[in-house]
């Protein structure tokens, strides 16, 4: 019996032991920005909208001083646009092509932009691409 005990809380040690070897020390470093989940790259690209001042002239539902965000992923999927690459400033503009609006538009991107890093700027495109999902109508 004394054998039997001993024994049921030598197994119960080892569960334990074994419980914390599977636990591999990578799942406590912070992932690279490359490896961010889908949900963390929208509530980034959220953030970064706000915080880089993008939602001043870009309101998600009405146009204010540019086009919704709406209206520009409306005409983004029709026409299978790239909004990186417009950001990057290597692709032309499809939402709003009267040259008053384009230059307010491609001042921000030979200005500002230039500070924001590729990444940031993804995180800012899938946001975009998903504003549907977390902001239904
Ligand atoms: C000072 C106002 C202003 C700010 C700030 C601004 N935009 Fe714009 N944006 C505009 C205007 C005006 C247009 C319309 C001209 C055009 O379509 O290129 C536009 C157009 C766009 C378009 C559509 C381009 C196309 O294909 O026609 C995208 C995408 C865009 N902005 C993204 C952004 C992002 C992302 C930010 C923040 C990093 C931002 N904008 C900040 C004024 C602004």
């Amino acid at each position: 019996m004394r054998l039997l005990s001993f024994l049921i809380i030598f197994l119960m040690l080892l569960s334990c032991k074994t419980d914390k070897k599977e636990t591999p020390l990578k799942n406590n470093v912070m992932p690279q920005r490359g490896e961010l989940s889908w949900e963390s790259q929208i509530f980034l690209g959220n953030r970064l909208f706000s915080e880089k001042t993008c939602i001043t002239c870009h309101d998600v539902h009405k146009s204010t001083i540019g086009p919704s965000v709406k209206e520009i992923m409306d005409v983004y999927q029709a026409k299978n646009g790239d909004i990186f690459a417009f950001l990057k400033g290597r692709a032309k503009p499809i939402v709003d092509t009267t040259p008053e609006q384009v230059a307010i538009m491609q001042a921000n991107i030979d200005g500002f932009l230039q500070e924001i890093s590729d990444e940031e700027l993804q995180t800012i495109a899938t946001y975009m691409q998903h504003v549907d999902d977390i902001n239904p109508d």
